[in-house]
């Protein structure tokens, strides 16, 4: 009697396992790790640097792109970033086409491909540390 006890509740904890590892495949792995984080520092300055955006909006009147704080004060049309919200950051809608207002950042080009443009999203999205 007890044995039978014993086989039922090891077949019924072998089908909760077995059920919980059925359960963990079907979401495709992200192509790219989530897991790296994107930092100011080292991602997103080289990339205002390397793209010109420093040449135009370094300091001299309206928007000014060299730090965290002067990117949240933003320019005419408001702050530059909403931590949390790429989508409602004035900085990644100026890279995108079309542009919200005015021209597509930065101005002239070469405009940047996905994955630099991502890297604002993704730096934003995780709440746009000063890291
Ligand atoms: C050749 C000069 C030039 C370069 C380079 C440039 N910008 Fe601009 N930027 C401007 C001008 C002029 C405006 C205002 C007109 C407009 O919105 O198109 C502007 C506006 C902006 C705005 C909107 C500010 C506001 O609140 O009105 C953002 C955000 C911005 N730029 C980001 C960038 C980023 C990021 C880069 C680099 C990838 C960049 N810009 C490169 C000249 C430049």
């Amino acid at each position: 009697m007890k044995n039978r006890t014993n086989v039922a509740a090891a077949l019924l904890l072998a089908s909760i396992v077995i059920g919980c590892e059925d359960q963990g495949d079907p979401v495709t792995p992200p192509t790219t790790p989530t897991t790296t984080e994107v930092k100011f520092s080292t991602d997103i300055v080289p990339l205002l640097t390397s793209k010109g955006c420093i040449g135009c909006h370094g300091g001299s009147g309206g928007l000014t792109v060299t730090s965290v704080a002067s990117l949240l004060t933003g320019g005419n049309n408001g702050p530059a970033i909403v931590p949390g919200k790429a989508d409602s950051s004035n900085i990644v809608l100026k890279l995108r086409t079309p542009p919200p207002f005015g021209q597509r950042m930065p101005q002239g080009g070469p405009y940047l491909n996905t994955a630099e443009i991502k890297k604002f999203e993704d730096w934003i999205n995780a709440g746009a540390k000063n890291n």
